[in-house]
């Protein structure tokens, strides 16, 4: 067992109890070696799980010799639970030479791939059902050994075999974000154009796992010709990591963003101006365009509230020190095919949307039906969604990386277009019109000439028949760059006196194409924000220094945020279609709410204080020393200043 957690033996019982006390009598001889925990110590040695990657544009060294600024800081991050309020689980039930996997998951139909792989069956003897799951934030994209544990047991005794993580299990081994060292360097000219840009950064990535990229938002957010980054993926005797909710870019941008201010301050220029003056046109690694980006709309929406900051300071007194930051973002979130969509529309006009996709919980068969509906000319309560089951509907994408809705949305109206289109065919036939004068909206077949029918007066010739659409997701646009955008600002109040931070308000605005559900979308915001928030201030998987083992295991110890930490949340979406992408022109919006925001804090606690806060979880003790330090700074500065 390399690490807390790995499996080394399966039970199997009638009951819950019954298994636990066979296990208990599981006999196991261990023989203890040192654990390697540390990642600069793994790098060092050569344990690693990925070659080092580096990456270089321009030329970094002159781009740092052009600087009339040059700020190199130290930042890092813990290592995080994703904790999903529903564990991982499956309950495997063998049917014949089949098999059907209840299970909660981001992904159906990877799923059902690797559970025919781990089993040695092809990939139609394996059924995956999960109509609804209580999220997964990235830990559930792939099949974890307790499933192919389960099916094995569920072979062995014949019956249905249900394997599920207690809370303590699931903050061991449900995965987690990797937590990282990193040195950043931001060099620029007098008037804030970056001359250079460069990252070294360490990843603590447990025993498996892959590198994220860190050092993408370094490589992609700003218009620098000399970036130079070097990644390093230690392999440790701790539980392997998973993809959690923009995996590197959180930890890369919360340097990238805070390093900047500093650089700012450095120059004594705006924050907000540092990050227009540096605005990329065009993708920064290839010189492509984008299919679209609103950034520089997100920087003017920002304006009102960064003025705020005269204001926000001068309610300041000697104890509660306020202040105003921002951070900027970017990310993936264009989905891709393939996708597949079915719609069929029966004789009382009412539609079903059907296609083998999960809702990881964010409101994606909303949307679905939304989009059908409009689509359709037909109100949202005539359309159904039938999704969950790779048994009974066509292929659909991941749940991860942003991108249900950019992938399933465009197949889904693809193939309402589809069944429109055949109603259109027989009412042009019925009407004795042109087809291409008729319509449908509100329900009703439409004429160019004004005359109207109810969609019933159509769809009921067909008595037991059905109107079937078809739709797949089509490719991106080609030499493109599909990202997504946005910037937050961050309202905070420092007690001077303890180190306690305030949040007192968020302000999320974010350029994701057209928005489908505002409401949806909202909550999306939201809760990337909360789950910021802990990450922030709270959250930190701490682990025993001498043998690894997880000391955080219950949420009592890992402090998840609460409704009472939740500050105020402004959101504001740009929702301009994107008109190179899809016929939908949607990104996703799963992942950019949680990128910005830890930086955006930070550089509100330096706005109200001075001090630099370069360590997450941002605690207490790291503000009352940041404070100290930056008082000793300003005894230097008047110190020099008199001499
Ligand atoms: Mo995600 S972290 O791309 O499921």
């Amino acid at each position: 067992a390399p690490y807390e957690g790995a499996p080394v033996a399966a039970v199997a019982a009638e009951t819950l109890a019954q298994a636990e006390a066979a296990a208990r009598l599981v006999a196991i001889e261990w023989e203890v070696l040192d654990a390697l925990l540390d990642a600069d110590e793994a790098v060092e040695r050569g344990s690693l799980l990925a070659p080092t990657r580096t990456y270089e544009r321009g030329d970094y060294a002159r781009g740092l010799a052009e600087a009339d600024a040059v700020v190199e800081a130290d930042y890092s991050t813990q290592t995080l639970n994703h904790n999903p309020l529903e564990t991982h689980q499956c309950v495997c039930e063998w049917r014949g030479d089949a098999i059907d996997v209840y299970v909660s998951t981001q992904y159906i139909w990877g799923m059902r791939r690797d559970i025919a792989e781990a089993l040695g069956l092809p990939p139609d003897k394996v059924r995956v059902i999960c109509e609804f799951m209580g999220g997964g934030f990235g830990a559930k994209n792939g099949a974890g050994s307790y499933i192919a544990l389960a099916a094995e047991l569920a072979k062995r005794a014949r019956r249905p075999v249900r394997c599920r993580f207690s809370r303590r299990e699931e903050n061991v081994v449900g995965g987690n974000r990797n937590a990282t060292r990193q040195r950043v360097t931001a060099a620029a000219r007098a008037d804030g154009t970056l001359t250079a840009l460069g990252g070294e950064y360490t990843c603590a990535l447990g025993w498996d796992g892959w590198l994220p990229p860190t050092s993408g938002p370094m490589q992609l957010l700003y218009a620098c010709e000399n970036v130079r980054t070097v990644e390093h993926g230690a392999k440790l005797n701790l539980p392997p990591m998973a993809a959690f909710r923009a995996p590197g870019f959180v930890e890369g941008t919360w340097s990238l963003e805070c390093v900047l201010d500093k650089l700012a301050a450095e120059l004594g220029l705006d924050p907000l101006e540092l990050r227009k003056r540096n605005h990329a046109d065009v993708d920064p690694m290839d010189g492509r365009p984008f299919s679209s980006k609103n950034l520089l709309e997100c920087y003017r929406r920002a304006e009102p509230h960064w003025e705020r900051r005269h204001e926000v300071r001068a309610r300041s007194d000697e104890v509660w020190k306020r202040g105003v930051g921002m951070a900027s973002q970017s990310w993936y979130g264009g989905g891709g095919p393939p996708s597949y969509a079915w719609v069929r529309l029966g004789s009382d006009g009412r539609a079903t949307v059907v296609t083998a996709m999960q809702d990881i919980g964010t409101g994606t068969r909303t949307a679905m039906a939304m989009i059908a509906a409009e689509e359709l000319g037909i109100t949202l309560d005539r359309v159904d969604v039938q999704i969950g089951d790779s048994a009974r509907g066509p292929f659909a994408s991941i749940s991860g990386g942003s991108s249900t809705l950019p992938s399933m949305g465009p197949a889904v109206r693809s193939a309402a277009a589809d069944a429109r289109r055949q109603v259109l065919e027989l009412a042009a036939q019925r009407f004795e019109r042109e087809e291409s004068t008729l319509s449908l909206s509100g329900g009703n077949i439409v004429c160019a000439d004004g005359e109207r029918w109810p969609l019933e007066e159509i769809t009921g010739l067909l008595e037991n028949g059905q109107i079937l659409g078809k739709g797949s997701r089509g490719p991106n646009p080609t030499g493109m760059r599909v990202l997504t955008f946005g910037i937050q600002l961050a309202e905070v109040a420092v007690d001077v006196g303890t180190g306690e931070v305030r949040v007192e308000k968020i302000v999320a605005i974010h350029d994701v194409g057209r928005v489908i559900n505002p409401l949806g979308a909202r909550s999306q915001i939201e809760g990337g924000v909360i789950q910021a928030l802990g990450h922030t201030f709270s959250e930190h998987r701490l682990d025993d220094p001498h043998t690894g083992t997880v000391l955080t295991k219950t949420l009592d110890a890992y402090k998840l945020p609460t409704i009472a930490d939740v500050p105020e949340i402004v959101c504001d979406l740009v929702d301009e279609p994107d008109t190179h992408l899809t016929n939908l022109g949607s990104k996703g919006l799963g992942e950019p709410p949680i990128v910005p925001t830890a930086a955006a804090i930070a550089n509100a606690i330096r706005d109200a204080t001075g001090a630099d806060v370069t360590s997450l979880p941002i605690t207490r003790e790291e503000i009352l020393a940041a404070l100290r330090e930056a008082e000793q700074r300003g005894r230097e500065r008047v110190a020099a200043g008199a001499a």
